[in-house]
């Protein structure tokens, strides 16, 4: 029959005792097959490590070859807003700030002044602390500059636990990523931030306070030079505590870096060098 004719072609094709084939090759002919892709593969293997060899060859561990030339850092602020970048809270529910002084304990804690004082070097403030390699020494591992908790005054957490969340004067930070050779500030200004309201909201945002004073972030905690070649880097920050901001409203507030040589909103990126989020404080009665 000639489906009985098609089973025993198919039984054949997988195994042919006539002629000793395997799915219609001999045992000499698959050997020779597994031992070419076997050669083939250890050659695409030999090949794949030699590329990644020589280009590691020519990476330094210490710098990224490439990097942005006009990089504006992206600025964040703690306690981390979510997605939607909102700090919301009610005075007189703890658990609905708690989060966030909590988030501002914990971020701080390595800026403790004697933990500073162990890891990090009192620098010469007002000028950046340039340690070049010269040449081919590698001047590593490099220092880095104290940035005491103790600068942030009463958004410091040390005397006010609570960072003023319940008193409806909250502190927040703000920090600058890094970009590993940034000399920000020309002629020895340093870099400030400024905080303001969205145009709706100029009039609820009232007076704030900046840590340390005027909000700046000193030039000798630049330039940074990476992870790997300045392993106690302590980011330097600015705190902003907002002393009389309009309670049971929305109030859309927006920091930014102000550098003589930092281009902010550019046309690449709107948000390089600013942060926007919102804050509602709440209080009932
Ligand atoms: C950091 O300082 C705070 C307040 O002074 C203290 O409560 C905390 O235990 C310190 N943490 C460390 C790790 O030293
Ligand atoms: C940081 O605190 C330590 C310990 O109190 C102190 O010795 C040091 O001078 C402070 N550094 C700065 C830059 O204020
Ligand atoms: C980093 O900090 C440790 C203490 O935690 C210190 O022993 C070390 O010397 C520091 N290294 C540099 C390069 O600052
Ligand atoms: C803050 O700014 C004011 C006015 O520009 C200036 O007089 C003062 O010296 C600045 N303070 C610091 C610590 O830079
Ligand atoms: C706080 O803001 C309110 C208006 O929102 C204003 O009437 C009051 O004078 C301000 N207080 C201070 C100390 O600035």
């Amino acid at each position: 029959m000639a489906k009985d004719g098609e089973k025993n072609e198919w039984k054949e094709f997988i195994w042919n005792p006539r002629t000793r084939e395997f799915l219609g090759r001999t045992a000499s002919s698959w050997g020779l097959i597994l031992l070419f892709y076997l050669i083939f593969y250890i050659f695409l293997a030999g090949l794949f490590a030699l590329t990644m060899y020589v280009m590691l060859q020519t990476l330094d561990d210490h710098k990224p070859t490439w990097q942005d030339r006009l990089s504006t850092p992206g600025m964040v602020i703690r306690p981390k807003a979510d997605e939607t970048f909102e700090i919301v809270y009610n005075t007189k529910n703890t658990e609905s700030w708690d989060m966030y002084t909590q988030t501002l304990e914990k971020f701080l804690t390595p800026y403790n002044d004697s933990i500073q004082a162990q890891k990090n070097d009192e620098c010469v403030p007002d000028q950046y602390f340039v340690q070049d390699d010269s040449g081919e020494v590698k001047n590593n591992p490099k220092r880095s500059c104290q940035f005491n908790r103790t600068m942030l005054g009463s958004c410091s957490g040390i005397h006010d636990h609570y960072y003023g969340y319940p008193d409806g004067q909250p502190c927040i930070i703000i920090k600058l990523n890094r970009v590993i050779g940034m000399l920000p500030g020309k002629d020895g200004q340093a870099p400030y931030v400024t905080c303001g309201a969205k145009r709706e909201d100029t009039d609820k945002i009232g007076k704030l306070q900046y840590f340390p004073e005027n909000g700046t972030f000193n030039l000798m905690y630049y330039p940074y030079y990476g992870k790997k070649a300045q392993v106690n880097y302590s980011q330097p920050l600015v705190a902003v505590k907002f002393l009389n901001i309009s309670a049971n409203e929305d109030v859309n507030i927006e920091c930014k870096i102000n550098a003589n040589n930092i281009p902010t909103g550019n046309e690449r990126d709107k948000f390089a060098g600013r942060v926007s989020f919102k804050l509602r404080i709440n209080k009932d009665n």
